[in-house]
C-alpha cells in the first residue's frame, strides 16, 4: 500500500472535511482530479435537497470519485440518506456513534464508510462494526479535536489493532508535507489526511484573510473558547491570533450566545450572523471583523509558507515522499 493509494484512490492522500463549508465543490474537485480522496461537508442542519445539489455541482467539476462528510453531533439522518442515494464513493463521519446499522446502510448503497476517531477504544469499536478505513485524529489536528493522544503514540497501537483486517489507517493531525507523510507511514498508517494544508490553497472556500493568517502565523493552541453554546464540550485547535490571545482565558460561564454580532456569512446558501466567540470560521462570503473570528489550524501551520493550488499540494507530497525515501532511507549498500 504505502503511498500507492488507499480505498481504490490513486494516492494515499485525503483532504479532510473542512466545516462548515470550506471544503466545497471547487476544492473537492481539484483534489479528486489530482488523484486523492476529498470530502465535501454537509450543513449542520437537515438539508437533503441541498446536499444532493452540492454533490451534483461537484460532479460537474470532476468525473473522479469523492466523498461527503457528516458531523453526527448535529441533525443528519436525511442528509445521510441523500448522500447514500447519490452513491458517492465514501461517507465520512465524526463526533458520534458510527453504528453497525449505519455501516450496513452505507454498504447496501455501495458506499464506503470511514469514521474519524481520536482514541484506541473508538478505533476498536470502528473495526468491530466493519468500517472500510479509520481516520485517526491526533491531538496535533486543527479544528475540533476529539482525543488527547498524539499520532506518534496512537498510530502504532491502531496499526497493530487493524493487522489482519482489511481496514486502512489514515493519519490526521499536523501533517503538511512529505516528511509528515513518511513519518505517518513509518508509524503504521497507510495514508494521510490533511485539513490545514488544504485550507491554505487557492480552491478552499476560506476567507482570504484566514488564508493569509495561516501563512503569517506559526503557533496554535488547544482551547475551548469558541462555539461553546452551539457545540458544548467540543475542544478545538486554533491559530494564536491577536484576538485569541486577548481572550484565551474567557471565563467558563461566557459563550457566544449573548455577544455582539461581529459579521455575517452565507453558509451553505443560508445567511448567518457571526457573534463574537462563535465557532464559525470566516468563508469567502464573510463580511465584518474577520480578524476577530475563530481560525482553526493544526500544528503544521508553521510549515505553511504559501497559498498554492490543491493539486500542487498533492504533487509536491507524492514527488517529495518518493525523493525523500530514496535520499534518506534506501541504502546504497544494497547495490554496492
Ligand atoms: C477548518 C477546519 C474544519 C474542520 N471540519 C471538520 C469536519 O467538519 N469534520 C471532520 O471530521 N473534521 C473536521 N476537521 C478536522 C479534520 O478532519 C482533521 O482532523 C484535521 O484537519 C487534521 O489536522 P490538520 O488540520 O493539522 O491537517 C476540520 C479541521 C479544520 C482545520
Amino acid at each position: 500500500m504505502g503511498w500507492r493509494g488507499i480505498l481504490g484512490f490513486e494516492y494515499g492522500i485525503v483532504q479532510a472535511p473542512l466545516g462548515p463549508d470550506i471544503s466545497g465543490p471547487e476544492l473537492v474537485a481539484a483534489v479528486a482530479n489530482a488523484g486523492a480522496l476529498a470530502f465535501l461537508r454537509t450543513p449542520d442542519w437537515e438539508a437533503p435537497d441541498y446536499v444532493k445539489q452540492l454533490i451534483r455541482k461537484t460532479r460537474t467539476l470532476t468525473d473522479k470519485p469523492f466523498g461527503v462528510a457528516v458531523v453526527l453531533a448535529f441533525p443528519h439522518e436525511a442528509n445521510i440518506k441523500a448522500i447514500l442515494e447519490e452513491k458517492v464513493a465514501v461517507l465520512q463521519v465524526y463526533w458520534g456513534e458510527c453504528s453497525k446499522d449505519l455501516v450496513l446502510q452505507a454498504h447496501e448503497a455501495g458506499v464506503k464508510i470511514v469514521p474519524q476517531i481520536g482514541s484506541f477504544e473508538e478505533a476498536q469499536k470502528a473495526v468491530d462494526v466493519g468500517v472500510d478505513a479509520i481516520m485517526v485524529q491526533g491531538h496535533e489536528a486543527g479544528g475540533h479535536v476529539i482525543g488527547q493522544d498524539s499520532l506518534i503514540s496512537l498510530l502504532p497501537r491502531i496499526a497493530d489493532l487493524v493487522r489482519g483486517h482489511d481496514c486502512p489507517v489514515i493519519a490526521a493531525g499536523g501533517i503538511v508535507d512529505e516528511r509528515g507523510y513518511i513519518a505517518a507511514l513509518a508509524l503504521g498508517a497507510h495514508g494521510i489526511a490533511m485539513g490545514t494544508r488544504f485550507l491554505a490553497t487557492n480552491e478552499s472556500y476560506a476567507h482570504p484573510t484566514y488564508k493569509a493568517k495561516l501563512v503569517e502565523l506559526n503557533n496554535t493552541e488547544y482551547t475551548g473558547v469558541f462555539g461553546r453554546a452551539r457545540w458544548p464540550g467540543a475542544p478545538h485547535r486554533v491559530l494564536k491570533t491577536p484576538f485569541f490571545m486577548d481572550w484565551r482565558d474567557l471565563p467558563s460561564n461566557e459563550n457566544e450566545s449573548d455577544q455582539p454580532v461581529i459579521g455575517r456569512s452565507l453558509i451553505h446558501g443560508v445567511e448567518k450572523e457571526i457573534r463574537r466567540f462563535a465557532g464559525t470560521v470566516p468563508n469567502a462570503t464573510t463580511t465584518g471583523d474577520i480578524e476577530s473570528m475563530v481560525m482553526y489550524s493544526g500544528q503544521g501551520a508553521g510549515l505553511i509558507k504559501e497559498i498554492i493550488p490543491a493539486g500542487e499540494v498533492i504533487k509536491r507530497i507524492v514527488d517529495g515522499a518518493q525523493a525523500l525515501i530514496l535520499r534518506e532511507f534506501v541504502s546504497d549498500k544494497i547495490s554496492g
